[in-house]
């Protein structure tokens, strides 16, 4: 079969860890290989010791670019859940992923930033709030929205399944689901 990244950017609690399981859930049960590479989880082991400044999110991004590339390579769907505040940054891994010909999938999960603050899963927009930590991207750090993604999801104006199955449509119609 073949592999891709979809890589999914867009502000802290926008959605994106949980439409990348949806679909994940989905893609696995029609056969096919699937692996999400979720940001937290990335900053454990692979981005260890990289902090939230400029240099070290692009490094972060590039690292996970670089993985995702490898797998996408060998059939896997590689699902990128991941913030990927700069615009450059995802020039560079679609950029990589053109020189090699792998399928590349930009998709926005643009949640207006009051939404996501209401829904503050992790509590990061409390806690920018009360002056406990900055750095926050989309409020006190840059986001720079995503000029032409390849899909746009609205998490804010409708379900999990619909986003997900949005997301779906989209890999069906470029022939990779
Ligand atoms: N249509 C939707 N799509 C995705 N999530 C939704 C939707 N509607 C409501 N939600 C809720 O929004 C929250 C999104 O949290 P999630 O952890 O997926 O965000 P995230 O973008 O991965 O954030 P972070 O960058 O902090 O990891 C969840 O509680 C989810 O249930
Ligand atoms: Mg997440």
């Amino acid at each position: 079969m073949t592999g891709a990244t979809i890589w999914l950017t867009g502000l802290p609690s926008a959605g994106k860890t949980t439409i990348a399981y949806e679909l994940a859930g989905r893609l696995r049960g029609e056969g096919h290989r699937v692996e999400v590479l979720d940001g937290d989880e990335i900053r454990e082991f692979l981005s260890a010791g990289l902090g939230f400044g400029r240099e070290d999110r692009h490094t972060n991004v590039q690292r996970i670019g670089f993985v995702a590339e490898l797998l996408a390579s060998n059939g896997v769907k590689v699902l990128v859940p991941v913030i990927a505040p700069y615009a450059d940054s995802r020039e560079a891994v679609r950029k990589r992923h053109g020189a090699e010909g792998t399928p590349y999938l930009e998709v926005h999960v643009a949640t207006p930033v009051e939404v996501c603050a209401g829904r503050d899963v992790k509590g990061l927009y409390a806690r920018q709030a009360a002056g406990e930590i900055s750095g926050l991207t989309g409020v006190d750090d840059p986001y720079e929205e995503p000029e032409s993604p390849d899909l746009r999801i609205e998490s804010h104006t409708q379900t999990v399944r619909e986003s997900a199955q949005a997301l779906y449509a989209l890999l069906t119609g470029r022939g990779l689901a």
